[in-house]
C-alpha cells in the first residue's frame, strides 16, 4: 500500500512532463523499422512542409537535413518562432520521438500544427526514415529506397498529398473578384479529372501541378469570366495549403492591375 502514492506521483510527473508516450526506440529497432512505412508516414504527415535532402528548400517548415544533433530552432535560413529557439535542447532520438507524439507538449508555443499526433505504430518507422534521409543513420539505406524513389514523384497528387487533395476536390472554392466595374462572386469546383467547373456555367477551367525550384505548385486556369479579365491563371505552393482550412477568404491576389481576387474554401458542394 505505501507505494501507491509514490506510483501516483510518478505517473503525474510523467503526465506533466508530456512524455507518457512509449519509450523511444533503440538502435536495433530503428535499423529494423520498415522503410516504406516510414516514408509513407512522412509523405502523408510531414512532406507538405518539410524537405529532407541536403540543401533542400525550406517550405512552410525548415529543411530537416542534419536535424539530429542540432540545437532546436537552428535550421539555417528559416525564421523559427521564439518558442522553438527557447526550447534549449539538441534534437536526439528521444526528443524527436516525443515530438512526433505531441509537438506542443515538447515545445509549448511551437508554430507547427500537426492535425493529430503521429500514431504510435508509425513513430519508429517515421523516425528511422527521417534519420536515413537526413544524414543521421549509421546504417545503410535499404535497397527499396533506391528503387521506389523515382516512381514516387510521378505518383498522383491524391496519393502524395491526400488531405490537400481531398479538401480541394470535395469542397467549394469561393471567389470574390473586385474590379473597377464592380464585384464578381462565383464558386469553383476542382474535379479529379483535372477539370474545373463553376457555379456560373460559362466559367470553365483546368488544373495541374508543376515543380519549380524544388517546390511543388498547384496551378489552375479559369476561362469565361463575365468580367475583365475573362481569364485567370493562378499558382500556389501546395505546402501553403497543406492543412485543410475553411474560410471565405484564405488568399488574395492581383491577377491584373486594378483587380483584386479573394479566394476561400467552404465546406461541401451543392
Ligand atoms: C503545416 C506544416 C508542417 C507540418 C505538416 C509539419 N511541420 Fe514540422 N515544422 C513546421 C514549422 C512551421 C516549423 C517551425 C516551428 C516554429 O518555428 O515554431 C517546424 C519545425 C519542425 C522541427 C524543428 C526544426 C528545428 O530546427 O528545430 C522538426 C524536427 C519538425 N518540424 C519535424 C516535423 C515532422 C517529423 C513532421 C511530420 C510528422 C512535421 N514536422 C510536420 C511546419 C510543419
Amino acid at each position: 500500500m505505501p507505494c501507491a502514492p509514490v506510483l501516483l506521483a510518478a505517473a503525474i510527473g510523467l503526465v506533466l512532463s508530456g512524455t507518457i508516450a512509449a519509450a523511444a526506440p533503440d538502435r536495433d529497432q530503428l535499423v529494423a523499422a520498415d522503410y516504406r512505412q516510414g516514408r509513407t508516414a512522412f509523405q502523408q504527415r510531414c512532406s507538405a512542409c518539410h524537405t529532407l535532402t541536403e540543401g533542400g528548400s525550406n517550405l512552410a517548415g525548415p529543411n530537416l537535413w542534419g536535424i539530429v544533433g542540432r540545437p532546436a530552432g537552428a535550421s539555417p535560413g528559416f525564421p523559427v518562432s521564439d518558442a522553438l529557439k527557447a526550447a534549449g535542447f539538441r534534437w536526439d532520438v528521444a526528443r524527436l520521438h516525443a515530438f512526433l507524439a505531441g509537438p506542443e507538449q515538447l515545445v509549448p508555443g511551437i508554430r507547427m500544427l500537426l492535425p493529430e499526433p503521429v500514431p504510435e505504430a508509425d513513430r519508429t518507422a517515421l523516425l528511422s526514415f527521417l534519420m536515413l534521409e537526413t544524414g543521421a543513420a549509421d546504417w545503410p539505406r535499404p535497397a527499396v529506397a533506391m528503387v521506389e524513389e523515382k516512381i514516387d514523384r510521378t505518383r498522383p497528387l491524391a496519393e502524395r498529398y491526400p488531405s490537400f487533395y481531398n479538401h480541394l476536390m470535395t469542397n467549394t472554392t469561393r471567389y470574390r473578384m473586385e474590379t473597377a466595374d464592380g464585384e464578381l462572386r462565383f464558386d469553383a469546383y476542382f474535379n479529379g479529372d483535372g477539370s474545373v467547373s463553376a457555379s456560373m456555367p460559362a466559367i470553365r477551367g483546368f488544373w495541374n501541378t508543376v515543380e519549380r525550384r524544388g517546390m511543388e505548385f498547384f496551378c489552375y486556369a479559369l476561362d469565361g469570366l463575365p468580367a475583365r479579365p475573362t481569364q485567370l491563371v493562378e499558382c500556389f505552393p501546395i505546402a501553403a495549403m497543406a492543412i485543410p482550412r475553411f474560410a471565405e477568404q484564405l488568399w488574395t491576389s492581383r491577377p491584373v492591375p486594378g483587380v483584386t481576387l479573394h479566394g476561400g474554401i467552404i465546406a461541401g458542394r451543392p
